[in-house]
């Protein structure tokens, strides 16, 4: 298949094996899957071809506001990833028995002596492991937590921790979807009939959430109940829940807290890793927030791979033999992510977006929420992270303004929303998510707000 030029259209024949090729992969969207297939990328643009409705086999010229699902920090094939697939290549595959030259260049230069993140993470104090996914790496930092309070010598609790059974999650949560991380997210959505914890003593656990971003519900909780905490869980902004950034000094304090009360902190940052105008978003003024285990993912994987990395306290680890897994940093992804974090760095590309993602939010809150207030709430975020809450009205018609924004050229997606929360705060509807890619500059940034603002002219105008 040679698809055309933007502009053109698809062979019918073409067009067919697009929507066949779609059937073929399982819909994990309920049926609401978008119907379009991306055919060619380069940079931030796309050629998109919308495979129903009049325009079937058109190629389209779409901008990427989201990086897919966030992960593509250098959108489309950028060329510093070139030397990096021949040098991964050709530095063997050798799993995690053995050493290897290229997982040492990568892990010297992030945690060794003037590594780009000793400040924060130096290998005296921190070790690395690597996973596939997101999901995966939370795995490992639930499962770390949980040997951390377990005798390995008596195959039994720890004394002095069998009072420390709780997990403690915030309300809105996504930490992945595979099983040992269900009991973690409170919507029922998610939860229901699958897998819990367990429930029989003395190895049972219980997980409590609290609505995020509110200090005062954080001291209470601790005061009454730090005893009886092993950890907390939390994204620094969460993602899935709307975008939700904390009012300063929350995240510093939740640390501090943790701390008073030997309590073992994970910091999910496999979204928020490189897109707030750091590497991490677990800082402040003051400097990096300390966590005892950091999972990063997403924009790690430069788009190319589906990586991620699970930092932790030397301390912390997982009986012999429990945790090996076939993916822990490989060749190929040490080569990758070395490359990109090289690029990234040297580029300034995470600084950038600190002062651009401020200018972004301001255009996204003038020329979009401003001027469909019926459709838009608020503009949140920090960096290259950013998120429009819906109203209810708009929420009721995502798939159509997908669909209009698609077609007027920019990709965006959309996070679920908190929904309700206790203690009496406001639902939160879904959130357009707009994550663009590192390399996104300013003129990128104003046509993205011109093709969303477009976009939802045309929804407007069409009634849906
Ligand atoms: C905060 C957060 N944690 C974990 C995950 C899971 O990552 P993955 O989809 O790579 O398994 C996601 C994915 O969206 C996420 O946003």
């Amino acid at each position: 298949m040679r698809p055309p030029a933007p502009g053109g259209r698809l062979e019918p024949g073409d067009l067919d094996r697009l929507r066949a090729g779609q059937a073929l992969q399982m819909d994990h969207y309920g049926g609401g899957r978008l119907p379009f297939a991306c055919v060619q990328a380069k940079g931030l643009v796309q050629h998109m071809v919308p495979l129903d409705g009049d325009d079937a086999g058109q190629v389209l010229e779409v901008m990427d506001a989201s990086g897919g699902y966030a992960s593509a920090c250098l959108g489309a094939a950028h060329p510093c990833l070139q030397p990096a697939f021949r040098d991964g290549l050709e530095r063997g595959y050798v799993t995690d028995e053995l050493g290897s030259l290229e997982r040492t260049l990568l892990l010297e230069e992030l945690f060794g002596p003037g590594g780009r993140w000793a400040d924060r993470f130096p290998g005296t104090a921190y070790h690395a492991s690597g996973r596939n996914s997101g999901s995966e790496g939370l795995e490992l930092a639930l499962r770390l937590a949980l040997e951390s309070g377990f005798d390995r010598r008596r195959l039994s609790v720890k004394a002095g921790r069998e009072a420390r059974r709780t997990v403690l999650a915030f309300e809105g949560a996504w930490h992945g979807w595979t099983g040992g991380l269900v009991p973690l997210l409170n919507r029922r959505h998610y939860r229901l009939g699958l897998p819990p914890l367990s429930t029989e003593p003395p190895y049972h656990l219980d997980v409590a959430f609290l609505p995020f971003g509110e200090p005062e519900l954080l001291e209470r909780f601790f005061a009454e109940q730090g005893s009886k905490l092993s950890a907390v869980i939390v994204e620094p902004i969460q993602g899935d829940a709307g975008i939700l950034v904390p009012p300063p000094g929350y995240l510093r304090r939740l640390a501090g807290l943790c701390r008073e009360h030997d309590v073992l902190l994970i910091a999910d940052e496999v979204l928020t890793f490189a897109k707030t105008g750091r590497f991490f978003a677990m800082t402040d003024e003051e400097g990096a927030i300390p966590t005892d285990v950091t999972v990063i993912g997403k924009s790690l994987g430069m788009g190319a791979v589906s990586t991620s990395m699970v930092i932790a306290r030397r301390e912390l680890s997982v009986r012999s033999s429990g945790a090996v897994s076939t993916s822990d940093l490989r060749p190929l992804t040490c080569s990758l992510m070395r490359s990109g974090l090289r690029y990234l760095a040297e580029e300034r590309l995470i600084e950038r977006a600190g002062p651009l993602g401020a200018e972004l939010r301001e255009r996204l809150r003038k020329d979009v929420v401003e001027v469909f207030p019926e459709l838009f709430q608020e503009v949140r975020g920090l960096g290259y992270m950013n998120g429009i809450e819906l109203t209810e009205r708009a929420s009721v018609g995502l798939t159509a303004l997908r669909r209009r924004l698609l077609e007027a050229g920019v990709f965006v997606e959309f996070m679920a929303g908190a929904g309700r929360r206790t203690h009496g705060l406001r639902y939160m509807f879904p959130a357009m998510r707009i994550a663009p890619p590192l390399i996104a500059g300013e003129d990128d940034l104003r046509r993205i707000v011109e093709r969303i603002r477009e976009g939802t002219r045309r929804f407007v105008e069409a009634g849906r």
